[in-house]
């Protein structure tokens, strides 16, 4: 006690990282449960920028245990390229993990997704091409390479043989790619995998440890719930469970241990690639919060789509994650908005309206969220440090989120800083416990 599981409540980027590395310092290990290098997110420190695509924020602080678990899919070289940047940062990696049984990114999943984009054409989802579809579908093929495997030459080139051999015919057109030399590839992963050893490991009973000395363990999601490859608005999700239930499989510990989910959302909303986002906004206003907010990807550089705060949606990821806590993003992006609208409906077809998020994927499409307008307010909030500090609407606002969801608002964010953040009363389960342990 307590597992608390960190996860993205909408279509991902909702600010993750922050309150992660703010929770970090606090708990005895951090644990990455799934994705990869699909994700990112840039810590500032005291002036200094960190930029993580796989490592866990808790980095940071020195000899923290920081588990990238066994459900993430991890690219080695970007790992050694993110180890190799912090080191030179002066940063103490001594508490980083890698699971032995975390799936490996090899060139040819990256060739594989390029090119199953392309075969699309319009019909694209927008993947970040970091191969993390066919890594996954080699891990459900049991066709995959594990991080363990990189330690063995003769197992890992058996494995590599096997995996490339079913996709002859979808690699022809990459057949003089020099990455994918059986040899070469050997070679270089197996040099990958010197690199790594010091940090491979059985990372589950990291957690078990913790957790047997009633220590806060920090499960950390990546993407979000609408993303999600059961939940999410398929096939233009991920190809990994960004929800909470996940946390459990990607880390190797039992439902039971898991005692607080709380859910990212920005107060706001954005996605990055192709499928249905019912609240977005084509206009000047969406224009205004991408760059009020700083809407571009840490991964992809794209220019990230922008929509009003999609209730309807947020109270199908409570569901989905079973979220105890809301923590909120990004509320000085909405000062000055006034009046500011909030989608709490979908209007479809043929005057249908919907209160929950629909499953047909035609529906989805097709939906419009339907808003109400709630007051704004424009005084500057990024000095807040407590919801007293906040001007009346912008409480109205945080109080109306609560109460369509029914479950409290843990944190709120009014800016980049690491201090900008306001923490409520009902963050003290988390606080409280992990402070006094
Ligand atoms: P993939 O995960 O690269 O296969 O991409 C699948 C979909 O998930 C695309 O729409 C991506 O834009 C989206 N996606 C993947 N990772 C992230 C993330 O960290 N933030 C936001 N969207 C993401």
């Amino acid at each position: 006690m307590p597992g608390l599981v960190i996860v993205g409540a909408q279509w991902g980027d909702e600010g993750k990282g922050k309150v992660v590395d703010l929770l970090a310092e606090q708990a005895d290990a951090v644990i990455r449960f799934q994705g990869g290098n699909n994700a990112g997110h840039t810590i500032v420190r005291e002036g200094e920028t960190f930029k993580f695509h796989l490592i866990p924020s808790g980095i940071l602080y020195p000899g923290k245990p920081c588990v990238i678990g066994n459900g993430v899919v991890v690219d080695p070289q970007v790992l050694i390229g993110e180890i190799d940047g912090l080191r030179r940062q002066g940063i103490d990696l001594s508490g980083l993990r890698v699971s032995a049984n975390a799936h490996v990114i090899m060139p040819y999943h990256l060739l594989l997704d390029r090119a199953g984009e392309a075969r699309l054409g319009k019909r694209e989802i927008g993947t970040t091409k970091r191969g993390i579809g066919p890594c996954y579908a080699d891990k459900a093929s049991r066709l995959g390479i594990r991080v363990q495997d990189l330690l063995d030459e003769k197992i890992l080139r058996q494995k590599i043989a096997a995996a490339m051999e079913p996709k002859a015919p979808l690699l022809r057109d990459f057949i003089k790619d020099p990455s994918l030399d059986l040899h070469q590839m050997t070679e270089d992963y197996r040099a990958f995998g010197d690199r790594l050893a010091p940090h491979i490991a059985d990372t589950p009973p990291i957690a078990w440890d913790a957790l047997d000395r009633d220590r806060l363990v920090v499960f950390e999601g990546a993407q979000g719930t609408l993303l999600d490859i059961d939940h999410g608005t398929y096939p233009f999700v991920t190809s990994s469970n960004p929800v909470a239930g996940a946390a459990c499989v990607g880390a190797g510990v039992g439902p039971k241990s898991i005692d607080e989910v709380w859910g990212i959302s920005k107060a706001y909303c954005t996605r990055v690639g192709a499928g249905p986002f019912p609240s977005e906004l084509h206009d000047e206003m969406g224009d205004r919060l991408r760059e009020a907010g700083h809407e571009f990807g840490t991964t992809t550089g794209r220019a990230r789509r922008c929509g009003w705060l999609d209730l309807v949606a947020l109270r199908y990821a409570v569901r989905v994650n079973g979220l105890t806590g809301l923590v909120l993003t990004k509320l000085d992006v909405l000062t000055g908005i006034d009046p500011l609208p909030v989608a709490t409906s979908y209007s479809g077809p043929e005057g249908a309206s919907f209160e929950q998020f629909p499953y047909h994927q035609s529906v989805l499409h097709h939906v419009r969220g339907e808003t109400v307008e709630l007051p704004g307010w424009h005084e500057d909030i990024t000095g807040a440090r407590s919801l007293e500090d906040l001007p009346e609407n912008a409480r109205a606002y945080v109080a109306f989120i609560e109460e369509q969801l029914g479950i409290p608002v843990v944190t709120v964010g009014v800016g980049p800083g690491r201090e900008q953040i306001i923490w409520t009363e009902s963050a003290s389960s988390v606080t409280r416990q992990s402070a006094s342990a």
